[in-house]
């Protein structure tokens, strides 16, 4: 990776996390990547930070690129296919983070059979825990995931899907941070209700979360294992263990994730019109 050129187009919040991914675990120099969006100010901000060139010309961004990452919202992407078709070659690779723009939709917008790998990152990637799914497009080879998996590795986790899993990576990971978000909030009223100060409490809840997914991530064991180690007979955990199955918190999750992905194929639909 250390040789190859990037731009980024459409520089904006993951993009960014990106950026600073890959800068800080040098996994190229900040030379090597080309920031480009509308806006100068955020670019300004952009170079200051992380010392990457900047430009508000796609076009001459991508030129210049081994890598494309294309980072604007779906609602964009049309204009900008249209506006980079005829500037990428069929051997430079395309990276999209861009929610429901199928890779058959970013070759057909590109007009060219460039190798597309599509991803579905999330916003942990800002601390450098994001959960990442990648899949390759119809052009695409292991050597593109393996560059694609170096990017997404520099800010977390990387699995490989087929494309047809996206929308239910979209409906788990992708909109799952926002679902603890609501159980961080939840707890801490909790805390609150039963006096703890909110402060404390907001702490207390945050760091419970944080270290019962680390428990997991590094012990490997199941999350119904680690939840019957810490159950003790006629316990606090039992007893409410009983209380949230009787009002469905797991089924409720799970029905969230249902509903997210089922939400996701249609946005898809819309954005292929
Ligand atoms: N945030 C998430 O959790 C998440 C998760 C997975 C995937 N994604 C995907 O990531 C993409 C970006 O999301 P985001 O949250 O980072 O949005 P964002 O912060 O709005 O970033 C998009 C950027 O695109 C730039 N832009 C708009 N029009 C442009 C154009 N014609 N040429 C070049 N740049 C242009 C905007 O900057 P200017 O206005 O300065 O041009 C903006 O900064 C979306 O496609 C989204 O589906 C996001």
């Amino acid at each position: 990776m250390k040789n190859q050129r990037i731009a980024v187009i459409g520089a904006g919040h993951m993009a960014g996390a990106m950026i600073g991914g890959m800068v800080r675990s040098k996994l190229l120099a900040p030379k090597n990547i080309i920031a480009a969006r509308r806006s100068p100010d955020a670019l300004a901000e952009l170079q200051r930070k992380w010392g990457v060139k900047t430009s508000t010309d796609n076009k001459k961004a991508a030129c210049e690129a081994d890598i494309v990452i294309l980072a604007v919202k779906p609602q964009m992407a049309k204009k900008v296919l249209e506006e980079l078709s005829g500037s990428i070659r069929a051997d430079q690779l395309v990276i999209s983070v861009m929610a429901g723009v199928t890779t058959a939709a970013i070759n057909a917008g590109l007009r060219v059979p460039c190798p597309v790998v599509r991803a579905m990152p999330n916003t942990p990637c800002l601390v450098d825990a994001g959960a990442t799914a990648i899949c390759a497009g119809e052009h695409a080879e292991d050597k593109d995931l393996a560059k694609a998996e170096a990017v997404f590795g520099a800010v977390g986790l990387v699995v490989t899907l087929p494309e047809s899993a996206l929308d239910a990576v979209t409906g788990l990971s992708g909109s799952g941070p926002v679902y603890i978000y609501m159980a961080i909030e939840a707890m801490i009223d909790g805390g609150v209700k039963m006096g703890i100060p909110r402060a404390i409490a907001a702490k207390l809840a945050a760091q419970t979360v944080y270290g019962a997914a680390k428990l997991v991530i590094e012990t490997g064991k199941h999350p119904a294992v680690l939840k019957d180690e810490v159950t003790t007979p006629g316990g606090t955990a039992i007893t409410a263990i009983h209380v949230l199955e009787s009002k469905g918190l797991r089924s409720v999750l799970i029905d969230g994730v249902e509903a997210a992905t089922k939400r996701s194929t249609e946005l898809s639909k819309l954005f292929a019109q």
